[in-house]
């Protein structure tokens, strides 16, 4: 799991608008590993999807990439031409949004919608050829290879869902990046998708980054997490670290709101306070005004993210080298 396949490195992403500027994104460097599943996670707001979009160069405007660089196979795709962008849109790297019924054309029954993604890339397939491979996409996916004759208003949600991934793999992809992909389905359908995609990710190596506010649902793909505030990446580390010993005050507070069955506590603990306004930010740490541990420090600088332990990383001024989190001491 070694081979670095995505490498986002110091990148920066603003909304003008009319009362100031929205820093949406700020200093993120994050990795992707080919095999890998990655996730961020993130109260609303704190720029997950932006961050998403920017991989591909799609960042709506006004949304402006001012500083950094996404490096796909060692090439930068914020300095390429669109062409060479589309090409690696959809055959090398795939995106699921959050509505499957606004992706999928309405209009258009599902077999057309496989065969105008094949023909985007490989003009050159005969139609048989491509059905032929829409139908065996479908039977990975657990769906009947009728359904590729029906439109999306016949299929359930999750259905729709599992044809969107579909879509985002006919194309054998080296990346999926999936942004809030189950919140329109209910926990049955989402737990057999998180399985599915699960079991794609060992048949294709496939490197996943999964965008969500959902904890529980995380920790049930992801071998990395990376966590968002305030546009900027606060922790990072493997899914045992975040959820056992995280660092930042942050997400050991978003792990301890997390209801859990098992809890022998009656009441869940809350944050105080609200995620930061983006709009012009203050200087320091985005989470200080929350923090309970915050210093001098945290109001005038913002804390870098500097590698801890063991890959661990966080980006709090409270450690030096290898100290133990306050609330362990
Ligand atoms: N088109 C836009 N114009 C202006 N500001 C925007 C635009 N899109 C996003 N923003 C702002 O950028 C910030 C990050 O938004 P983003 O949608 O990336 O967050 P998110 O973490 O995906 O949130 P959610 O969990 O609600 O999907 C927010 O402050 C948001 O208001
Ligand atoms: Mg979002």
């Amino acid at each position: 799991m070694d081979e670095k396949i995505l490498e986002i490195k110091n990148l920066s992403i603003e909304y003008p608008i009319s009362i100031g500027i929205v820093q949406a994104v700020k200093d993120v460097s994050l990795d992707l590993h080919r095999g890998e599943a990655l996730g961020l996670v993130g109260e609303s707001g704190c720029g997950k999807s932006t961050l998403g979009l920017s991989i591909l160069n799609m960042v709506r405007p006004p949304g402006k990439i001012v500083s950094g660089k996404i490096v796909y196979r060692g090439k930068d795709i914020l300095s390429m031409r669109d062409r060479e962008i589309l090409k690696i849109r959809g055959q090398n790297i795939a995106m699921v949004f959050q509505n499957p019924l606004t992706s999928l054309n309405p209009l258009f029954r599902i077999d057309r919608q496989f065969l105008e993604t094949i023909q985007q890339h490989e003009p050159d397939v005969p139609k048989k050829d491509a059905l032929r491979r829409a139908e065996r996409i479908l039977d990975a996916l657990g769906i009947e290879q009728k359904r590729l004759y029906e439109y999306p208003h016949q299929l359930s949600g999750g259905m729709r869902q599992r044809i969107m991934i579909g879509l985002g793999l006919i194309m054998n992809p080296d990346i999926i990046i999936a942004d809030e992909p189950t919140t329109s389905l209910d926990v049955i359908v989402e737990a057999g998708f998180i399985d599915l995609l699960n079991k794609l990710r060992k048949e294709f190596n496939l490197s996943i980054i999964l965008i969500t506010h959902n904890l529980g649902l995380v920790a049930e793909i992801a071998d990395r997490i990376a966590v968002m505030y305030g546009g900027a990446i606060v922790e990072e580390g493997t899914a045992e670290q975040i959820y056992h010993d995280p660092l930042h005050p942050y997400t050991y507070g978003l792990i301890n709101c997390v209801p859990n069955i098992n809890m022998d506590q009656q009441e869940l603990i809350t944050m105080p306070g609200n995620p930061p306004d983006l709009v012009n930010p203050p200087p320091g740490c985005r989470f200080e005004d929350r923090c309970p541990y915050v210093m001098d420090i945290c109001k005038e600088q913002f804390p870098p993210l500097l590698s801890h332990r063991d890959g661990q990383k966080s980006a709090c001024w409270l450690y030096k080298e290898k100290e133990a989190a306050p609330w362990k001491s």
